[in-house]
């Protein structure tokens, strides 16, 4: 099996974003330099398990990444409380990523804290020096963060930006972006993942997203983070592990 290190990372700065979601840098070299957009890192806490978190953002010259964590539990509700110069286990970079080089253009479309990964292609992309266009979709104007101005907003809400999903979003998108050259990535909850796939396959183009199962050991050993994908077999599907086999998948080919 392939060997995964584990860190001691410190914390290096904490920025609250929103009054339960931070922004969290962490030092560790190794991972800025070998993440690639779409992976995750374990991140420890005082609970049994690890948490997973997608890696928002590296930055290679200081040799530090960085995580955005929304607390919504126990272990989350702790992380976001990480202060500089604190230290945490970190496992990673896990999964496999998004490909960003297979295609003329993408669009990046994300919601939650989807927009956590996204960040980091979006980042990567820019650096390439590829065509993209990113896609944000809220609920209200309350849970906005890592907008920028040149990207298309949208709120469920309608207090800001487009009112409507992130597919109100995509609709309003030139059809020169929308080609079969250009591929979509989409990061957020399920629904939003499923109607951004069906938007995809109407419009002839690829699709890849990234679940987030529950996950226990991250490396592909517990089974416990299993995605159904289609399969040319007598059931018609198969079980994979979000963890290793993922978390980035084909729209297509899961099966919702
Ligand atoms: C690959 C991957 C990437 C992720 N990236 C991010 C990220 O960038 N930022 C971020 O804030 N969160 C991210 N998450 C989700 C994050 O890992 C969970 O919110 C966290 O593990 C919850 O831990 P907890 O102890 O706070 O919650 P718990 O106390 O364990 O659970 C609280 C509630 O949340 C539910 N829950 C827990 N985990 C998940 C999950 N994975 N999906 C849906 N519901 C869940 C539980 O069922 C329960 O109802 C990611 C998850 C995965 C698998
Ligand atoms: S979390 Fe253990 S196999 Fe995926």
């Amino acid at each position: 099996m392939e060997y995964k290190k584990e860190y001691k990372c410190s914390v290096l700065s904490r920025e609250m974003l929103l009054g339960d979601t931070a922004y969290i840098e962490l030092n560790c070299p190794d991972i800025a330099r070998t993440a690639r957009p779409g992976q995750f890192v374990n991140v420890s806490c005082s609970k049994f398990l690890k948490r997973p978190f997608g890696i928002a953002s590296v930055d290679r010259d200081s040799g530090s990444f960085f995580i955005g964590v929304k607390s919504i539990g126990s272990g989350t509700g702790e992380i976001i409380t990480l202060d500089r110069g604190d230290e945490v286990d970190v496992l990673g970079p896990l999964g496999n990523g998004f490909d960003l080089d297979s295609f003329g253009s993408y669009i990046l479309v994300s919601g939650g804290t989807g927009v956590f990964p996204v960040n980091f292609a979006a980042q990567y992309l820019e650096s390439s020096g590829k065509n993209f266009t990113v896609v944000q979709g809220f609920r209200d104007a309350s849970q906005v963060v890592l907008n920028r101005p040149s990207y298309v907003l949208t709120t469920d809400s309608g207090d800001c930006g487009i009112k409507g999903t992130a597919i109100a979003g995509l609709d309003t998108l030139d059809k020169c972006v929308c080609g079969s050259s250009s591929c979509i990535i989409c990061v957020g909850p399920v629904p939003m993942m499923k109607a951004v796939s069906g938007w995809a396959l109407n419009h002839s183009m690829k699709c890849y997203v990234s679940m987030e199962q529950r996950m226990a050991c991250g490396v592909g050993i517990c089974l416990c983070c299993i995605v159904k994908v289609k399969a040319d077999n007598k059931d018609g599907f198969v079980n994979v592990r979000c963890c290793k086999d993922g978390p980035v998948f084909d729209s297509s080919e899961v099966i919702w």
